[in-house]
């Protein structure tokens, strides 16, 4: 049985409660509209503690576009179904619950964010480490459960750990895909059917390419806008867009 908490009062009396007190604590955070991907970190989550709690909350601070806060979907049935098999509990708080300072008090982080993603996307990481900073407060989780999809989230979250001293560790899970390669993501689903099947070429591309130039050169040529491809960490990361859908990935070769 899945407790939901859509106030922080009713989170905090359910984490204070006997059954909960004692056990490890597993932490999902996610924006909702999920999908395999999150099924996959929830069951890792699942499989290595005794407690877990899953996040659900479409944070505006991370969205630099308004238009795009207002297409994220919003699917909070499917998200519940989903999710059942595997967390204790829901947390969907309200974005005034989470941001009674109205984000006058924010994160920032000053070598890795302002690149890649942070380059295109200005304030997305500060909103990212400052809701993640807020999340792990509340939670207090053991451990926390991030994809590697969003290699450059998960860097800047390990840091935040590593520089604030928190006490949770960060378990990155591999990337999940659709049987053609693509990665899942929220977004595919604003593709059309020809978007979508021309989108499976984006990892094939990143996969065979012998440097970053080549990468792009490849993915321009199938069609693509292309934001970036860089080398990161023994790494291939980038991000293009299909139909206007930013996508991004990153292929270790
Ligand atoms: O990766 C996401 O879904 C979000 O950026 C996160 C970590 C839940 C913060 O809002």
């Amino acid at each position: 049985m899945t407790t939901i908490c859509s106030t922080l009062e009713e989170w905090r009396a359910l984490r204070r409660s006997a059954a909960w007190q004692g056990k490890t604590l597993g932490f999902v955070p996610t924006l909702g509209a999920l999908h395999a991907g999150h099924a996959a970190l929830l069951a890792r989550a699942r499989k290595e503690n005794e407690r877990v709690v899953l996040s659900i909350f479409v944070n505006p601070t991370q969205f630099d576009d308004p238009a795009d806060l207002a297409r994220y979907p919003r699917t909070l049935d499917s998200d519940l179904s989903l999710a059942e098999p595997y967390a204790d509990a829901i947390l969907a708080p309200s974005a005034k619950a989470m941001y009674p300072d109205d984000f006058r008090y924010r994160l920032a982080e000053s070598a890795l964010s302002p690149r890649l993603e942070g380059a295109l996307r200005p304030g997305h990481f500060e909103g990212v480490l400052t809701i993640v900073l807020k999340l792990f407060n509340l939670v207090q989780p053991h451990r926390a459960y991030f994809g590697e999809k969003d290699w450059q989230q998960l860097q800047l979250v390990r840091g935040l750990v590593e520089a604030l001293l928190l006490p949770v560790e960060i378990v990155a899970c591999p990337t999940v895909r659709d049987p053609d390669g693509l990665a899942l993501s929220s977004r595919n689903r604003r593709l059309s059917p020809a978007g979508r099947a021309a989108a499976a070429r984006f990892p094939q591309i990143l996969q065979s390419a012998r440097d970053p130039a080549a990468a792009a050169a490849g993915l321009r040529a199938a069609g693509f806008d292309v934001d970036y491809v860089e080398e990161c960490a023994g790494a291939l990361t980038a991000a293009i867009r299909v139909e206007g859908v930013r996508l991004i990935d990153n292929v270790r070769r």
